[in-house]
């Protein structure tokens, strides 16, 4: 049954990989929050143009850019019934915007899909991630594409991108994975939203059984 889902983690932790599968055998949209700035840094939007210099550093988009594009997205007619979000909200003012967003719609959210990795594994995770323009993920080792350096489904060149340079790694994951997004999974908590915690250690079907295993369609 459709309804409003979070997936949460630290950068690298798998939710883009996850989320679309996921999304699809849920019965609603993926929105990521990441792919859709990316797509306006790509399109030179006035939105991607301000994003960018954020983005590039590892930095949080400031909150009222991401809490309108987001609102925005939600009210087309595909999200009517529920949603996967992925990358928001990742600050507890985006979180309280999103309460307000789902209190209009008169439904709360239904669970929070916590993706449980350590430090040194996203380190390593993203450390050999490559994408598409479609948005698809590939690991260099853990999830090679079939012809090096080429997306399997429509032979798109994979890149790495900017904001996965060890440093800006380190800034997304200590000072503000930890310091800014942690704490929207304790007021979610302290809401008494359904937690869902899923071991994201393992190949990539295994962590997408266990998905399947606690979040029944
Ligand atoms: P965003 O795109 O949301 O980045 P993120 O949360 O940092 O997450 P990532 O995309 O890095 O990781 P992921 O968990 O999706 O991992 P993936 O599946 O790719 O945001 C980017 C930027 O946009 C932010 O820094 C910020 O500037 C801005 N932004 C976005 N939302 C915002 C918001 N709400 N507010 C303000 N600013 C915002 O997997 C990683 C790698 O691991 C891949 O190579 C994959 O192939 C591999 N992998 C996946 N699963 C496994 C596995 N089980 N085993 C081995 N390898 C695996």
């Amino acid at each position: 049954m459709p309804g409003s889902y979070l997936i949460f983690g630290p950068p690298g932790a798998g939710k883009g990989t996850q989320a679309p599968r996921l999304a699809t055998r849920l019965g609603v949209p993926h929105v990521s929050t990441g792919d859709m700035l990316r797509a306006h840094v790509k399109g030179g939007t006035p939105l991607g143009v301000e994003a960018k210099g954020y983005m590039d550093a590892g930095d949080l988009v400031p909150d009222d850019l991401v809490v309108r594009m987001l609102g925005e997205r939600i009210a087309e007619a595909d999200a009517a019934s529920g949603f996967l979000l992925d990358g928001f909200p990742r600050t507890v003012v985006q979180a309280e915007a999103l309460d307000a967003m789902l209190a209009e719609r008169g439904r709360p959210l239904d669970c929070v899909i916590v993706l449980d990795v350590p430090e040194e594994e996203v380190v390593r995770r993203i450390s050999g991630r490559l994408v598409a323009q479609n948005g698809r993920i590939y690991h260099e080792l853990y999830d090679p594409p079939a012809t090096p350096g080429v997306d399997d489904e429509e032979g798109l060149p994979l890149v790495r991108r900017p904001d996965d340079e060890p440093d800006v790694v380190r800034n997304r994951y200590r000072n503000v994975y930890l310091a800014q997004t942690l704490p929207v999974r304790d007021h979610y908590r302290a809401a008494g939203v359904r937690e869902v915690l899923i071991d994201g250690i393992g190949s990539t079907d295994e962590v997408a059984a266990r998905l399947d295993q606690a979040l029944p369609a």
